[in-house]
Order: C-alpha cells, then structure tokens, then sequence
C-alpha cells in the first residue's frame, strides 16, 4: 500500500505513541492510517443471487451513487425474482400457505428501518426504507406494516407463485417442522455496500424459514441481528437459521469485533465462534456472515460447508466460496 508523507507521519505517531502507552498496534489502527487507498466502490452479497443484486447495484455505485440507493436497488432486484424462492414474490410460505415477509436496511448516518411479517408486498425493503425515512420508529410488522404501506402506494399482491405453492403443497403431505441446513444455496439476500464517498449502507430482506410457524420472525428485521451498518466502522449481514444470529446478535457483534481491530474476516470467523460457544445445537443449521469494513476490505464465515457470496468492485462482478467451521 502506497504510504504519503503525511500518512507516514500519522503512523509513525500512532505507533509511538501505541508503544509508549502500551497499546498493541492493531488492524483497525492501521486501516485508519492507511487513509489513502480504499477499495471503493464495492458492494457484496449473499448467494448466488447475489451476482444479479450486485449488477443492479453496481449501476449505482459506478456512477457515484450512495450506498443506500444502491443496496435497495440491488435487493429489489431478487424481491421481484419469482424463481427465487426465498426473497420477495414466489418466496416459499409459512405452514400454513401464508407468505410472510421481513427485510431490513441501515444507511451511513446510524438510521435503520425495518418490516416484518410483511404480506402481500413485492418490495419489503423498499417499505422499509420509508419507515426509516418517513417514520419516526425503526419497525413496523404485520398488519401495520401493510396499512403503512399500502398508505404509501405499494400495491397488494399475490406472492404466492404456483411454483411456491406447489413446492408448499408437496411439503404438507408430509408436514415436518424440520428447518434445513441451507446448503442448497438459498436464503436472505443480505448486501452491503460501500460508495465512492467512502459511506456505508446495508440491506436485508426475505421470506425466512420455509413452512415456518405462522408468526415466525427471523433474524433479518432485527436491527444488530441480521444486519448492523457503523459507518465509522463497518458492516456486517447474516443468512441462514435466523434463530441463532438472534440469541447472539451476530451482525453488531461483528462490527463491535471491527471496531475492536479485527479484519472482517477474522470478525465473521470469531462471530461463528461465539455461536459454537454458547448454542449446544449449532451443528444442525447453517449461518453464514459478510462484513466489510470502511477501507472496502471484506470478510466471510459459516457454519457448513455450502456459503458463497457475491462481490462487485472494479475488478469484476465474480462469486467467492467461504470458508466454514465444521469441517
Ligand atoms: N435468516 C433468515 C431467517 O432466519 O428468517
């Protein structure tokens, strides 16, 4: 990394000063000297949907858009998705047939709105941002949400699609309430973006767990769960049993890890970690975790082999397998 004479300057200080009052010379210490080269824009997300996401945000961000615009658009993009069976319209329903939705976003001021148990609207996340924006609460659910939104203009839909519905069909046959490792490479589009202005945002959104209870809210609304954006700091997503992310408030655990010096990737390994440490039954289900930080520097770790993520910057628009715990 090029170092200018001032940044020269800053580090020598810091790492005298880091050494006389005995602080060790962390991660976050340097890439807070290393001020002059950022890898920005960049914006990634989960899963292989995550490819088509990042095209329809990358439209944004090349033309120096805000982060915020950005990943609303890119997850817009899947929400609208029939094929795609866990985000949006053609989302698999709850047990009893219902489509249920929950998403999430957070811009690079602290704001943060959220939806949950969400029906009828193809874009959650775009409700989501007006409660952000337009109200002063961060959650809206259920039939308050769809008041809200509907208030607003969305349209009352049909999400249910006949593949859905035949998919849902096929499972009451047999009906067991056994949520599934997610290594069919399926599940919330999270996505985290960071701007040529060097501002962070992020956005969550999904049908959750397939043929889940009716009621059941996931981790992707809970605002420091399924999402968390510092935008000193960085950013952190999660996807996969939302249940697990929740008992330990994964997303602001790992931006916490940032802000403590820990590179994204070591902040999403430790994440993990954590749910190892204090839940006996994390080996039945899968959680994977993205970060980035404010340097456009990014991270990611699951539980199961299977998680893969999708990131766009100036090189290209390309798919990285992550690394997993239990090997
Ligand atoms: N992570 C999505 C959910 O558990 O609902």
């Amino acid at each position: 990394m090029k170092l200018n004479r001032r940044n020269f300057i800053g580090k020598t200080i810091l790492a005298t000063a880091g050494s006389l009052i005995g602080f060790k010379y962390t991660y976050a210490q340097k890439t807070l000297i290393y001020k002059g080269k950022k890898n920005k824009p960049v914006v990634i997300s989960t899963w292989n949907h995550g490819l088509k996401a990042n095209e329809a945000a990358w439209e944004i961000l090349k033309n120096k858009g805000r982060a915020l615009d950005a990943v609303e658009k890119g997850v817009m993009a899947i929400e609208a998705d029939p094929d795609i069976l866990s985000v949006g319209l053609g989302g698999l329903p709850d047990r009893d047939g219902y489509v249920t939705l929950d998403a999430s976003i957070m811009d690079e001021t602290g704001n943060a709105g959220s939806v949950s148990f969400l029906q009828h609207i193809v874009h959650p996340i775009s409700v989501a941002r007006l409660v952000m924006e337009k109200t002063p609460h961060v959650m809206l659910a259920g039939e308050g949400a769809l008041q809200f939104a509907l208030l607003n203009g969305f349209k009352k839909e049909n999400l249910l699609t006949p593949k859905a519905k035949k998919a849902w069909e096929k499972w009451k046959k047999e009906a067991k309430y056994k949520p599934i490792i997610n290594i069919e490479n399926h599940d919330t589009i999270g996505m985290l973006a960071l701007d040529a202005d060097g501002n962070l945002s992020g956005a969550c959104t999904t049908s959750g767990l397939a043929y889940k209870m009716h009621g059941r809210v996931g981790d992707s609304p809970i605002i420091g769960a399924g999402i968390y954006v510092d935008n000193e700091v960085g950013a952190a997503v999660a996807t996969g049993m939302g249940e697990l992310v929740m008992k330990t408030l994964g997303s602001f655990l790992i931006v916490e890890f940032m802000r403590n010096g820990l590179s994204p990737q070591q902040a999403c390994e430790k994440a993990i970690n954590r749910i190892k440490q204090k839940l006996p039954n994390y080996k039945n289900f899968q959680i994977g975790y993205l970060a980035l930080n404010k340097t456009g520097e990014t991270g990611a770790y699951s539980l199961h082999k299977g998680f893969n993520y999708a990131k766009y910057d100036k090189k290209n628009n390309r798919m990285i397998e992550v690394d997993y715990l239990l090997k």
